[in-house]
């Protein structure tokens, strides 16, 4: 932990609000020379370069970058570790997919040495594309959660997983029951949830593979630990939703099915939620839920276009998400991107400083952590990412010609990726730097 003060010179942009509720100016903040000063693994200074100089002692240790963008950290709202092996797998819509590739992959998490591979792999990914916070799927394998958080717990990352529940239509190697489901989840909730900066999510994996003695026991544990994390899939895929109200036709819609076991609440994040009535969207804002928007996944599996006004219009809190393996980046640059152009074909804008907040305050926001993390406020925690606005040759060439720093966030969010990190901060320390990567494998 770093408990020498530290600051870094360079231009610093963070979101302060949701570009829907104030003027695009106000929502965020922005420092053409600015510096960020850190310690003990939180913001205790940010401005003009100049004024924070004059405020701060004179020995100061300022770390000064040149033609870099401060941020806070990405925020992935929804992602599944142990998909990094099959992302990019040809040719299937959801349910396929699931049975041919993802099914397969996910056995081979009852092996905790594989597991641990992965989750440090995944970790790694995540770091280097400048994500410091994500909620994440593990497999129906309870070790898979705990390799899982003991790999976070090293890095000292703000994470949210969960084992997931699954009782039927799935192999029968990867189901669990009701009982030991409960049991599993209970187990890891005591050791993991609030331990440091980890958190846990009950994660049924969708309503089909849960028979109702499941969901109810979902509806349990949340109550039992009310401020425990519950995340799921919802209304992805046309023939996903024909058979949740194949399975449950007492249940007027698919979230109905969730709602009916108590499974809404204000920790409750739903991943794609594409093709939602308003009915639907208006239970989701009653009930405080959010909605993870998962562009890549989206386009990758043909699901549908997410109708990012529909559900802002109803009130519903909107994170982004990669949905690693369906989704094919690991990048929130290139989500961004992708949701640019969902929203396009539907002819809606996506304004960069609206992006810059999905990404950072308004994924914080929907995991209800915004008092923590999401920006670069004094007192949050010190997850920040170095970003390069001259990282390819094209992108140096493009910026010559962006004047305003809206136009310079669109092209770092259009060209941008992982080559577009060069440094990731978390909770004040340096855990990733593009100039030592290829050292730091050599070593590892
Ligand atoms: N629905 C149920 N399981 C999954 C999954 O692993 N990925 C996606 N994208 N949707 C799902
Ligand atoms: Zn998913």
């Amino acid at each position: 932990m770093t408990t020498q003060r530290k600051a870094y010179r360079a231009s610093i942009v963070h979101s302060v609000a949701d570009p829907k509720d104030v003027n695009l100016e106000e929502s965020y903040e922005y420092y053409e020379d600015g510096i960020l000063v850190v310690e003990n693994g939180h913001i205790v200074d940010i401005g003009h370069a100049e004024e924070v100089l004059q405020r701060q002692p004179q020995n100061l240790d300022v770390r000064e970058y040149k033609d870099k963008v401060i941020t806070s950290g990405f925020i992935d709202t929804h992602i599944h570790y142990p998909q990094t092996g099959m992302i990019a797998s040809y040719g299937e819509q959801l349910l396929d997919w699931l049975e041919n590739y993802t099914f397969p992959e996910e056995r081979r998490f009852k092996n905790p040495v594989y597991a641990h591979k992965v989750a440090k792999l995944f970790l790694d990914e995540l770091t280097s594309n400048g994500t410091t916070t994500a909620l994440v799927f593990g497999t129906v394998h309870k070790e898979s959660v705990n390799v899982f958080f003991e790999e976070a717990e090293k890095r000292n990352m703000r994470m949210i997983a969960g084992k997931v529940l699954m009782d039927r239509n799935a192999p029968d190697y990867l189901t669990d029951t009701p009982e030991s489901g409960y049991q599993d989840s209970k187990e890891l909730i005591e050791k993991w949830h609030n331990r440091g900066r980890l958190h846990y999510a009950v994660t049924p994996r969708f309503a089909p593979t849960s028979t109702q003695e499941q969901l109810s026991t979902v509806g349990r544990l949340l109550e039992e630990y009310p401020d425990v994390y519950m995340h799921t899939h919802l209304s992805e895929n046309k023939k996903e939703i024909e058979w949740v109200l194949d399975l449950f036709p007492e249940r007027d819609s698919y979230l109905d099915v969730y709602d009916h076991y108590g499974l809404l609440h204000k920790r409750s994040v739903f991943a794609h939620g594409i093709h939602l009535s308003d009915c639907e969207c208006q239970r989701l804002a009653e009930t405080d839920s959010a909605i993870a928007f998962c562009p890549t996944s989206n386009l990758f599996l043909g699901s549908g276009l997410f109708k990012l006004p529909k559900l802002e219009q109803h009130g519903v809190r909107v994170g982004m998400g990669t949905d690693v393996g369906a989704g094919t980046s690991f990048s929130i640059l290139q989500t961004m991107s992708e949701a640019y152009k969902i929203m396009q074909l539907q002819q809606e804008k996506l304004h960069p400083v609206k992006s810059l907040f999905l990404a950072t305050l308004g994924g914080a926001r929907s995991l209800h952590l915004d008092d923590k993390i999401g920006n670069l406020a004094i007192g949050k925690e010190a997850d920040f990412v170095v970003l390069d606005t001259h990282a390819t040759q094209l992108m140096r060439f493009r910026m010559q010609q962006a004047t305003t720093l809206e136009e310079k966030l669109f092209v770092l969010m259009s060209l941008g990726d992982d080559r577009t990190v060069s440094e990731t901060y978390i909770y004040g320390e340096q855990a990733y730097d593009a100039h030592f990567k290829d050292v730091t494998k050599l070593v590892s």
